[in-house]
């Protein structure tokens, strides 16, 4: 049997042993390391580069002789390494068990940390209060495509490409073909399109218009839709729903007040204004002194548009609506700022 050649020993014990004990005693001294300051003399005495102890057992390795130095010298920065990660993972340690919640455990006394929790966002309260007034009227809510087709926004709602309404309800065009809604009334084509009457369905939803942004303009906002189709379905109908709707939303005693209007798409139209909540009637800051404050526009849905989607104009009429949403938040709260609802400034969100 052939033994194997004994090695040359490769380390003079002294140093090996005196590497071991100081990892020791530095693993000890981590452990007993109760705050960040104690943290640091360990740091400074281990790893410091002017006297700490690893530096001196670098320092030693001149002693050995010149065969034995690389590896010694690779288990110092081994050493140097462990330690390092070590200090880190100590530090990290305490700064958990330093943290409120550890405070809060010591001492079951001491009132609970609150966890911030986070709420709708005022324009999604607006739609749900709107959702639920109209739904208590029978109307269901659904919802429409933002990027829509110019039949669907445009000539489906009787605003053919050479009419000048198109101005009004201007938007952004892809490249493909489509567009961003300019309104939610493409909606209104597309729910006749899907069902026969009786229709009765509100379609909250954003839309896009390319306005220069100032305090009551932003390229995009909501509005809530309301289409309502049947025999019989006249003008009063319309008065009827929309008063009941904003007493619902604003209060009881809010009064609503119709101006005619052209839409090409409801005939006959109207602006639709409601009293003003802060001076009931009587002016202020928020009506501009005129007691009111325009909400939205409606009116009897156009034969033409029921044509469009093939219903029989004969038979059937109906009303539509369009509220600003920004608009009835803006006045139920008191706002006056629409670029305030998408600024995801957390003192403005919160107070809602
Ligand atoms: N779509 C119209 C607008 O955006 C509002 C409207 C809807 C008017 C339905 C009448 C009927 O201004």
């Amino acid at each position: 049997m052939r033994w194997p050649k004994p090695r040359a020993p490769t380390l003079s014990t002294p140093l090996t042993s005196r590497i071991e004990d100081t990892r020791a005693e530095a693993l000890a001294a981590l452990q007993a390391a109760r705050s960040a300051a104690d943290l640091e003399k360990v740091r400074v005495e281990y790893l410091g580069r002017a006297q700490g102890r690893i530096r001196d057992l670098l320092a030693a390795l001149k002693g050995l002789p010149a065969a034995q130095r690389p590896e010694a010298g690779a288990r110092i920065n081994a050493l140097k390494e462990a330690l390092a990660a070590a200090l880190a993972g100590r530090a990290a340690e305490l700064g958990r068990a330093e943290g409120p919640g550890a405070r809060a455990l010591a001492d079951l006394t001491q009132p609970g940390l609150a966890r911030p929790v986070g709420h709708l966002h005022v324009i999604t309260q607006t739609l749900e209060a709107l959702t639920e007034v109209f739904g208590a009227l029978g109307f269901s809510a659904v919802e429409g495509p933002e990027v829509e087709t110019e039949r669907h926004n445009f000539d489906a709602l009787n605003i053919p490409k050479d009419h000048p309404a198109r101005d009004s309800f201007d938007t952004f065009f892809l490249n493909c073909g489509l567009l961003l809604r300019s309104h939610t009334s493409p909606a209104q084509v597309r729910v006749m399109e899907a069902q026969s009457p009786p229709v009765r369905v509100i379609v909250p939803g954003r839309v896009y218009r390319p306005d220069a942004v100032d305090a009551t303009h932003f390229y995009c906002f909501h509005q809530c839709e309301g289409l309502m189709i049947d025999e019989g379905v006249s003008f009063a109908d319309l008065r009827a729903v929309l008063a009941m709707a904003m007493e619902g939303v604003l209060g009881p005693g809010t009064r609503t007040r119709f101006r005619p209007s052209y839409f090409p798409f409801t005939e006959p139209s109207a602006e639709v204004d409601v009293s003003c909540l802060f001076c009931q009637g009587s002016g202020c800051k928020v009506c501009k002194h005129s007691g009111w404050v325009e909400l939205l526009g409606a009116g009897l849905v156009n034969p033409a548009v029921l044509e469009a989607v093939g219903y029989d104009a004969e038979r059937y009429t109906g009303f539509a609506f369009g509220i600003g949403v920004e608009r009835l938040a803006m006045f139920r709260y008191g706002i006056n700022d629409i670029r305030l609802f998408l600024e995801n400034d957390l003192r403005f969100l919160e107070q809602f």
